[in-house]
């Protein structure tokens, strides 16, 4: 056996203001099969997560219920964790942003950046909300985008056209919260030099980040790292910060540092060093594991804060992707919004949880949740394959031989080979390869069916003098399932359980299998898990539907404390609505040459193009300039809109449109088909 690592594990701290749904559940089922895997290694391995319990939306979500904070983040704590239980996340510590702990280490870290000159200051202008008396986050400002006219728009973007703005420039502004028209007004803020952490960020970023999320961060540098307000004004839900009467932290400052006041709280209810866990110079390993959304949070504001209050930095962030269902971003309107609570009501935790394990991997994919798909793997895998091979030899082995397993293995050579796998297997957990290791173990599912299906114990026991046999072969048959559950049991902890009162053993440790169940008893089997029902999907589909149209009826919507620029929120925008054939095959993409680009006087965000289609050529206005130098664009081929209806604008007419990718600002890439394209041709 390795050595004995000492390993501290977080799942991002979700907002005390929503409930839990299949979209968190993906971080917190594949943080709990990862420590679950090291537990059962024999690892020393912790997991603390939090509620993430301050800020605005929280604060103006208890005040339209008429109730104090601290009531409604105790309320929402007991449901999330209700909730983690109900999906047998097992978090070693569940804690709150909103502890002693959590202002503790949140005013230490402070004071020490502070005290090195990493903390500025600066009076900015901000919209504020002259009857509610308070200043507006740009997602409680709304107002008609200033440059398609949408109504109803954030202050921050347009969920519309895309365009990115402050909330000044909305039209017709109205306070989100009051309804009333926000002023200017000037306030002192306090900001983080995250500048200051530009080359020990540079190489940090470089060990501790997936490959997939480096290419992310270099973009974030070239950018140049902003200095980063950390201060909010009164009135605010969180804590005052020291030294500053009237200036609270801003929510996502106290956040991470409440992964340390969680496992500090552990610490003190166990006996254990919490030192030793976060001295700069500790030997014990940090991961966390957060949305590829919270990413400039946790790889660049969060270890550079580390660094500057003299703790030590995560071993690894690991980022994963976005869930969606049916292949969109769930909705609520078709019911695919489903909350962990919904889906509980309907089916068993552990199917999502093997449904996940087999799509997971180590990258920053999106995966989708296919609701057949789901039911037919689920069932094939683990209904079909998996607990199949013990109900097809527990029977005979109770009935004709009292439950008692043969004295030796059938066939040594199959049994090493399903223990040997053990080791990919176990990298594949470690790597959080978790779609490898369950193909992997379904392949050894696969051989014991084989060699069930070829030894045929049930013709077998209706053969004189052939006993021996059958109790060799289904004996082999129940080794070989023990080995695969022993493997699945990060996955299934129930059925693990399940299978530990079968198998009548103590445990299913890792290098358990290396001794195989020789003259042992086991106890009587009892069905381990039903198939995945269609009219159970359904009928959660159905519900999920009713409860959110519930719950909208009785709540205002909820807001999340993430800005929605550029850098923090990635792949994020909604799939529009469906069209028809008819629809997509009226527009007419051509495949175009720009001729010539030039800048627009008095344009902010727009550049001219002169796009030649081979032979014909069309002046186009595009939004482009954020992300491209006109130098950089002549000569390039690209692709447009060319049955557009022409648009009169300010500085001419635009005739087509570009197509682009990204999420605006410099993140934006014009689409460039291959060299062998030529201007004019059509795209199908
Ligand atoms: N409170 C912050 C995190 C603070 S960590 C110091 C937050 N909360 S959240 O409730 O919005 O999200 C919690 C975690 O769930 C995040 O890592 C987020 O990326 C993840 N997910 C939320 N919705 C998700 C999907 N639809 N799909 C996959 N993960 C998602 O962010
Ligand atoms: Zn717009």
């Amino acid at each position: 056996m390795t050595e004995q690592r000492k390993i501290l594990v977080t799942s991002a701290l979700p907002y005390a203001n929503g409930p839990i749904h299949l979209g968190h559940l993906v971080e917190y089922i594949q943080t709990d099969i990862w420590v679950r895997f090291q537990k059962q290694r024999g690892h020393n391995c912790t997991y603390v997560c939090a509620d993430d319990a301050h800020g605005t939306p929280i604060m103006l979500k208890a005040d339209q219920m008429g109730i104090e904070p601290k009531e409604l983040i105790d309320q929402v704590s007991a449901e999330h964790q209700r909730d983690f239980s109900g999906f047998m996340v097992g978090f070693d510590n569940y804690y709150s942003t909103h502890s002693e702990e959590n202002q503790h280490f949140a005013s230490l870290i402070y004071t020490s950046l502070r005290d090195k000159g990493h903390i500025a200051q600066k009076t900015i202008t901000q919209a504020y909300d002259p009857e509610k008396e308070m200043f507006l986050p740009d997602r409680f400002v709304k107002g008609d985008c200033p440059k398609c006219g949408a109504e109803d728009q954030y202050g921050d973007s347009c969920e519309k056209c895309g365009a990115t703005y402050s909330p000044v420039e909305l039209k017709n502004a109205y306070s989100a919260v009051s309804g009333a028209k926000p002023i200017e007004k000037e306030s002192e803020h306090y900001f983080f030099k995250l500048g200051d952490f530009e080359a020990f960020l540079r190489n940090w970023v470089d060990n501790h980040v997936q490959e997939h999320m480096i290419h992310k961060l270099n973009e974030w540098f070239e950018s140049g790292l902003q200095n980063w307000d950390i201060s909010r004004d009164a009135p605010y839900w969180g804590f005052e910060i020291p030294d500053a009467p009237g200036k609270y932290f801003y929510v996502w400052l106290d956040a991470p540092i409440g992964y340390m006041a969680s496992f500090k709280n552990w610490c003190d209810k166990n006996g254990v060093d919490f030192d030793e866990y976060w001295n700069e110079s500790s030997n014990t390993e940090l991961y966390h594991f957060i949305g590829k959304d919270i990413a400039y949070f946790h790889t660049l504001f969060w270890p550079a804060m580390l660094e500057g209050a003299g703790f030590r930095k995560p071993n690894g962030v690991f980022c994963h992707g976005f869930l969606t269902v049916e292949g969109q971003k769930m909705s609520k309107s078709r019911g695919t919004f489903i909350m962990a609570e919904t889906y509980l009501k309907h089916l068993r935790p552990e199917y999502l949880r093997y449904y996940f394990a087999a799509k997971l991997g180590s990258g920053i994919d999106d995966i989708d949740l296919n609701l057949e798909d789901f039911r037919m793997r689920v069932n094939a895998d683990l209904v079909n394959k998996v607990v199949n091979i013990a109900s097809r030899c527990a029977g005979f082995i109770k009935k004709k031989f009292d439950g008692e397993l043969a004295s030796e293995l059938a066939v040594p050579a199959l049994y090493e080979e399903a223990v040997a796998a053990g080791e990919l297997i176990a990298d594949a957990y470690e790597n959080r390869e978790f779609s490898r290791a369950m193909r992997e173990i379904m392949a050894i599912a696969d051989k014991a069916n084989q060699y069930i299906d070829a030894a045929e114990p049930w013709v077998l026991a209706k053969q004189e003098g052939k006993e021996q046999e059958v109790q060799d072969c289904c004996s082999m048959g129940i080794n070989l399932f023990r080995v695969i559950i022993t493997y699945l049991s990060p996955i299934l902890p129930q059925v693990a359980e399940d299978v530990k009162a079968f198998l009548n053993v103590d445990d299913l440790a890792w290098d358990a299998i290396q001794t195989p169940l020789l003259s042992h008893k086991i106890n009587k089997f009892k069905p381990l898990m039903q198939r995945v029902e269609e009219d159970k999907v359904n009928a959660m589909i159905e519900d999920s539907k009713a409860t959110l149209a519930a719950l909208a009826a009785a709540a205002p919507a909820v807001v999340d404390n993430k800005p929605s620029n550029a850098q923090s929120e990635l792949d994020k925008e909604p799939i529009a609505d469906e069209i028809t054939f008819d629809d997509f095959a009226k527009i007419d993409l051509r495949v175009a040459r720009i001729a010539k680009a030039e800048h627009v006087d008095g344009a902010k965000k727009l550049l001219q193009l002169t796009l030649d289609l081979g032979g014909e050529t069309r002046n186009v206005f595009a939004g482009i300039k954020s992300a491209y130098a006109p130098e950089d664009l002549e000569g390039k081929l690209t692709v447009m809109v060319a049955n557009l209806a022409p648009r009169k604008m300010k500085f001419g007419m635009s005739e087509g449109m570009v197509l682009a990718a990204g999420p605006g600002g410099e993140d934006l890439w014009i689409l460039e088909p291959h060299e062998g394209a030529q201007p004019g041709m059509r795209i199908k």
